[in-house]
């Protein structure tokens, strides 16, 4: 697992840009695994500014959401898909249609969330996703006491996600909704590389449980520690707790240019 400090939250999204665009230049068809919520954005836009610049393409990408909530209405602000053709695709060129979401109006739910899976397996599995963390600890929507082996499936959301989400809802707590489908932590880990970003002092217990905490289910995040390719770009308010933090810095300040990400 590399752990990378940076001094700000732009910094965080230039360099998991960066990452993307690495993938990118080396595998033009890549697919992409899309978080949704604050801590992408600023990497969306230096995708999106990559992209602009001509440096690179990503209309031969594909992309799958993480999560969705279950029954907001289509157009709804607020529902995922969404979120991110405002704050992704209507930024870069990656087609529309080329971007998945879980179906979060199914009327078979668990039908919706089979075939889910199975459209990932059917474009050979996510090659870089992009991950966030909530306060709780979780990744996607797999909140804590998800099982570690857990693939696409209703969840509910705990209240302190509810709670922290309520921001994206004019800080209305009874508009969250309270379920999600979310992809399993056993399908995010399926994904060849993960790149898990924070920022800010209310995610820095979250991060150090997952970073240096025993891998529990109840610290969701802590799974990566179980990945081969983890990539964690975090702040320094959102590395203030880890007790490790001096090494991280080292072996970034030494990584050979030659090894990307
Ligand atoms: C959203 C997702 C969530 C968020 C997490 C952090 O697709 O998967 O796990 O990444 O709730 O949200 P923000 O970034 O808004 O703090």
């Amino acid at each position: 697992m590399e752990v990378v400090i940076t001094s700000s939250p732009d910094e965080i999204g230039r360099l998991g840009a960066e990452a993307v665009v690495q993938l990118v230049s080396r595998k033009p068809d890549a697919v992409l695994g899309l978080a949704t919520g604050s801590s992408p954005v600023g990497l969306y836009d230096h995708l999106a500014r990559r992209v602009r610049e001509g440096e690179i393409s990503l209309r031969q990408c594909s992309a799958f959401l993480l999560d969705e909530y279950v029954g907001l209405p289509e157009g709804h602000p607020e529902r995922y898909r969404t979120v991110i053709e405002r704050d992704f695709v209507s930024k870069v060129d990656i087609p529309s249609a080329a971007v998945s979401g879980p179906d979060g109006l199914a009327i078979d739910i668990p039908e919706a969330c089979a075939a889910y899976e199975q459209a990932i397996e059917d474009a050979g599995g996510v090659d870089l996703q992009i991950l966030g963390i909530g306060s709780d600890g979780h990744i996607a929507f797999n909140e804590p006491g998800s099982s570690l082996a857990s693939r696409t499936r209703i969840k509910a959301l705990t209240s302190q996600t509810r709670i922290d989400n309520a921001r994206f809802f004019g800080g209305d707590l009874e508009e969250v909704p309270t379920l999600s489908l979310t992809q399993g932590i056993g399908t995010i880990m399926d994904a060849r590389h993960l790149v898990l970003i924070a920022s800010g002092a209310h995610k820095a217990e979250a991060m150090r449980n997952a970073i240096e905490g025993p891998v529990s289910a109840m610290c969701p995040g802590s799974v990566v520690q179980l990945h081969p390719h983890v990539t964690v770009i975090l702040d320094e308010a959102a590395a203030v707790d880890l007790t490790f933090a001096s090494y991280y810095r080292e072996a970034w300040a030494a990584k050979p240019k030659w090894q990307g990400f």
